[in-house]
């Protein structure tokens, strides 16, 4: 099957979150699984850097009011082909894909993911401009989510949209629906209008063939209107479109025995080693040297769907527990300057890095004893599994795919083999709390926690499993379009 990947963001060249890594690593499982499979993305700087060897293979006109020429530039990439979309106005701005210096939203976003949604189309379509066509379109989250409503007003390839985040809508004034060259009969409640704006997210969850997203618990989730952000009454309508597919991992890059940024190497069968790990990322953020009370992490974007507002509030008590804590991240001004402030008043305790490190999250995955995410919500999250696979008990709340990948260590799941975390269910600082009174004390016991650390790293976290299901969510989307 000939698919196209559009995304907004891929791994290591582009990462604002996990999307960027599921872009990097489904397509290399589909391709192993003998699909023929073209990522296509924005020329963004980091790629043009990264590729300053791609090659033009078409030029494209400008096809809508809206959108300006551009180029398409192909290169291959481990056994990957990519296509880029060259359009320096639009994509040639340092940093983040989607905000400016200040952190706003690029004004023309619209524009700007408009034209990778509406070239996403194009090369599904029969005037596509390259001698290959897709026979599925697979866009992600709002910015290529659009590539649906013109396959669908125009024919072409089966469409299928994943949500990662179904919070992120993509909401643009009504005119822009006329400057990306949408029909004007596409201007309807069940087409691509949501409160009188063009919102892309709801257009591709209206208009494509298939809908997925990233686990099981969060596909049953977004149909409520506590997760649904507005689209819930969509989302059930289209509920038999819908699957949730739980992401892997990338075994490759994330596996403790071969990870080149670690001090020292180790596995399920060398879990003494994690010890040096401990005490080198100690000694890194200037955290005190000891072994008498386990260190917490977090690896996160700091926002309100994280809950680590609920661990803000603990404060001091962590250390109390007692419990040192490390936290690598960056966001929401309140909590950076918040966890900032906390560890300023606790130095050797608690230990703040703001800014994005891929290298230090890996050695935090190795050197930390438990990981926390006590998420509001949780599409899938990628984290928890990292940290199964790092031998580092996560910590989380009962949400999206953390509820689909902890199990919650007590007699029974210990018995059946199958703890390997903590869990907790109300968003509340005092049920996090009692969570981390809890996990300390079954840190004291070292035999079960061994056994969760175990349970942890032998699960199986590959993408194998997830591209058989994406190959049949694809095979469904083609089976509708051909009817
Ligand atoms: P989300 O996509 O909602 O941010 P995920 O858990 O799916 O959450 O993925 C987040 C990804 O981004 C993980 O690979 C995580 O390690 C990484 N990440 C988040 N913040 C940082 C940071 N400050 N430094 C390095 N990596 C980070
Ligand atoms: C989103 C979600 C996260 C998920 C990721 C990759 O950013 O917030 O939970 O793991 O996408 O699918």
């Amino acid at each position: 099957m000939k698919v196209l990947f559009a995304t907004s963001e891929i791994a290591p060249w582009v990462k604002t979150g996990g999307l960027g890594d599921v872009a990097a690593a489904l397509p290399a499982a589909l391709g192993d699984a003998g699909q023929d499979i073209r990522v296509l993305v924005p020329a963004y700087p980091a790629l043009r850097r990264a590729f300053p060897y791609a090659r033009e293979i078409a030029a494209l006109p400008s096809v809508a009011p809206a959108l300006p020429p551009c180029r398409l530039l192909g290169v291959e990439n481990d056994g990957l082909s990519f296509i880029l979309i060259d359009c320096p106005p639009l994509y040639d701005r340092p940093g983040n894909p989607y905000l400016d210096a200040h952190g706003l939203d690029w004004e023309d976003n619209g524009v700007r993911f408009g034209l990778l949604s509406r070239v996403a189309a194009l090369l599904g379509q029969a005037k596509t401009p390259l001698p290959w066509r897709a026979d599925v379109v697979h866009g992600h989250d709002w910015q290529t989510a659009l590539a649906a409503a013109f396959l669908r007003y125009e024919g072409g390839a089966a469409s299928v949209v994943t949500i990662h985040n179904v919070a992120f809508q993509g909401c643009f004034p009504a005119e822009l629906a006329v400057g990306l060259g949408l029909p004007p009969d596409a201007w309807r409640f069940d087409g691509v209008e949501y409160h009188g704006q063009l919102s892309f997210l709801k257009a591709g969850l209206q208009l494509a063939d298939r809908i997925s997203t990233v686990s099981p618990t969060y596909a049953r989730e977004i149909q409520g209107e506590d997760f649904g952000y507005g689209l819930a009454p969509l989302l059930r309508h289209r509920a038999a479109d819908l699957t949730g597919i739980l992401n892997g991992i990338d075994t490759a890059l994330w596996n403790p025995s071969r990870d080149p940024a670690l001090k020292t190497n180790y596995g399920a069968a060398r879990l003494g080693s994690k010890r040096a790990n401990r005490r080198a990322l100690q000694e890194e953020l200037g955290l005190a040297v000891c072994e008498d009370r386990p260190v917490f992490a977090v690896i996160s974007r700091l926002t309100h769907q994280k809950g680590l507002d609920l661990l803000l509030t603990l404060g001091a008590g962590i250390t109390h527990l007692p419990a040192q804590l490390a936290i690598l991240g960056t966001g929401e001004k309140e909590l950076e300057t918040g966890f900032r402030a906390l560890a300023a008043e606790h130095p050797g305790q608690i230990a703040v890095t703001i800014g994005f490190d891929e290298a230090l999250s890996h050695r935090i995955e190795a050197g930390a004893d438990a990981f926390l995410m006590p998420s509001r919500f949780e599409p899938c999250g990628l984290n928890q599994m990292y940290s199964l696979a790092y031998g580092t008990p996560p910590i989380v709340r009962a949400t999206g795919g953390l509820a689909d990948t902890v199990v919650d260590v007590n007699p029974d799941t210990l018995a059946a083999g199958s703890a390997n975390g903590f869990v907790f269910q109300e968003a509340t600082p005092h049920a996090l709390w009692l969570t981390l009174e809890r996990t300390v004390a079954t840190w004291r016991n070292r035999r079960t926690w061994h056994r969760l650390q175990q349970n942890g790293m032998r699960r199986d976290f590959s993408w194998t499993q997830a591209a058989k299901a994406y190959l049949r969510v694809y095979e469904q989307a083609c089976s509708v379009r051909a009817t």
